[in-house]
């Protein structure tokens, strides 16, 4: 069975689709992992891959400074497959020639594969495949032949099969290459002879022993959400360690309907996982009375968050862990070359900065895992689809969807219109086919007329969108029927609501959130 020692390793070279490329390799039932593209020789033996996979980048192999890979990963006897620069980098590093091509390929291209090389087996020739490059692989190294070309690129496709490398010169990760999770497969399990066993009943496994090792009888400390992310890594070190984890939920107000009760008796009653409710509402709105800046909001939330939390953790004794529910595109960000800093659009504040202050090891047991597949394990450990299944929902909770001033008044108002849109989201059917869906209360008030009374109430807009990694998003295309049911609610059974907007602003230039 592959285990979690016989990974693919994905070296990223600054591609935005590095992690793209390590999704298709998991979903090919086969480990995965991102490195750094310097990652040593010696780091990377350790790992024992099962196969390499140089991915594409901005650079040029000619450029000074441009990222090369340890020139020893060549010897490791390891299948490679380099992916677009990835594959201009094979050829270079081995004695081929690479150059500016005369025209740049973009978009939609069109492969015939040459010879029988087993990366091309079964797939279709001519094949649509997209490109977007600018240099070109011009003279190839000993021992490499042409696999493939197109029209403007002789070799598109190149292979050395008696050492196992390859290099393609298109993106077989996205969905433009049609063929291209095909290609995957014979990479992953033809050419490295992955046996397609990992899958989140096998990393379960794993990540539960690997916990009892790590903590033996010590304490966990762990601070509930409600959202995926806590609540799997939640169950899943339950699993492991049963009652010397303690799960700290705080109530700060700003949460969705029901959702301090939906929380309580999935962990207490269902798992019977050791949890402590602090209800400390009132704190956090006092702490935000009169506070209309988004940016204050956001600090307040979390100032007070870790207040709270370190209180309620002192009360409980010494504990040797603080378990977050970390992800792998949060570990990866910071690993590609070109991931300079950006520019801090807004603070998050979940538990940031917590270990530091309180003196604890962390415990991240999904830092490994995409955000889909701890959907997955959330399900394969048993939690319900309410918890696993729900949309994101950010750290400072409806303080941000507060806009303007924040009062217990406001936010139950906001609260209701949510549940309504929730709801008919539900009903209709479509709320797994919608990244995220929100309710904004806004800071203005709109004068309406309900039975034959002038009213002068607030307004709130309806937002729902759709995303793969909430870092750009479009607007859903609602059927006009259930934005009509959902205004008409929102107006009839929400005290204080008298006029409904449905936003239809992407990302960018408007965020998910308001604030
Ligand atoms: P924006 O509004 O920046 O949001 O487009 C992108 C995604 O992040 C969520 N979000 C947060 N999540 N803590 C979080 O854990 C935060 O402080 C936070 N702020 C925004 C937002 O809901 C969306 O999914």
């Amino acid at each position: 069975m592959q285990g979690i020692r016989d990974p693919i390793v994905v070296l990223d070279f600054g591609a935005q689709y590095s992690k793209l490329i390590a999704r298709r390799v998991r979903e090919l039932n086969a480990y995965s992992v991102i490195t750094p593209y310097n990652i040593t020789v010696q780091e990377l033996r350790e790992m024992a891959p099962a196969g390499i996979i140089l991915s594409g980048g901005p650079s040029s192999v000619h450029q000074p400074g441009a990222p090369q890979p340890d020139p020893e990963i060549f010897a490791l006897g390891v299948p490679v497959l380099g992916i677009c620069y990835g594959a201009q980098l094979l050829a270079h590093c081995l004695g081929g020639r690479v150059a500016r091509a005369d025209k740049r390929e973009y978009g939609i291209a069109h492969l015939a594969h040459e010879g029988d090389t087993p990366l091309f087996e079964a797939v279709n020739s001519p094949t649509p495949v997209w490109m977007s490059h600018g240099d070109r692989i011009e003279a190839l190294p000993t021992g490499f032949a042409a696999a493939g070309h197109t029209e403007n690129s002789p070799y598109a496709a190149v292979a050395d099969p008696a050492r196992h490398f390859y290099g393609v010169q298109f993106h077989p990760e996205v969905v433009h290459t049609p063929e291209g999770m095909r290609l995957f497969q014979n990479f992953v399990h033809t050419i490295c002879g992955c046996d397609a066993s990992w899958n989140m009943e096998s990393f379960s496994e794993d990540a539960i022993e690997e916990i009892k090792t790590r903590v033996g009888s010590r304490k966990v400390l762990c601070a509930l959400s409600g959202g995926v992310d806590s609540s799997v890594a939640a169950a899943l070190i339950h699993r492991a360690v049963g009652d010397q984890l303690t799960c700290v939920f705080v109530n700060n107000g700003l949460l969705r309907k029901g959702e301090p009760d939906l929380v309580q008796r999935v962990f207490s009653d269902n798992f019977h996982v050791n949890l402590v409710y602090v209800d400390a509402e009132k704190r956090f709105l006092d702490a935000l009375a009169g506070v209309s800046d988004p940016e204050r909001k956001r600090k307040i939330i979390g100032a007070v968050f870790i207040d709270v939390f370190e209180e309620e953790a002192h009360k409980l004794g010494h504990l040797d862990f603080l378990a977050q529910g970390t992800l792998y595109p949060d570990v990866i960000e910071s690993v590609s070359p070109s991931g300079g800093p950006s520019a801090t659009i807004k603070s998050h504040h979940n538990v940031g900065g917590l270990p530091e202050k309180m003196n604890m090891a962390l415990l991240e047991p999904l830092r490994e895992l995409f955000k889909d597949e701890v959907r997955a394990l959330g399900r394969e450990l048993g939690l319900p689809d309410e918890i696993v299944g729900r949309h994101p929902f950010p750290g400072p909770g409806l303080g941000v969807r507060c806009v303007g001033e924040i009062t217990r008044e406001r936010l139950d108002t906001l609260r209701d219109a949510d549940a309504i849109f929730i709801e008919e989201i539900r009903a209709a059917g479509l709320y797994d086919d919608i990244w995220q869906a929100l309710v904004c209360l806004l800071p203005v008030k709109s004068v309406g007329v309900q039975g034959d009374e002038r009213s002068y109430e607030e307004v709130c807009s309806l937002r729902a969108v759709n995303s793969t990694d909430a870092m750009t998003a479009d607007w859903y295309r609602f059927p006009p029927e259930l934005l009509q049911r959902v205004s008409n609610r929102i107006c009839n059974e929400v005290a204080h609501i008298n006029r409904v907007l449905y936003d239809i602003t992407s990302k960018p230039p408007g965020t998910i959130e308001w604030e």
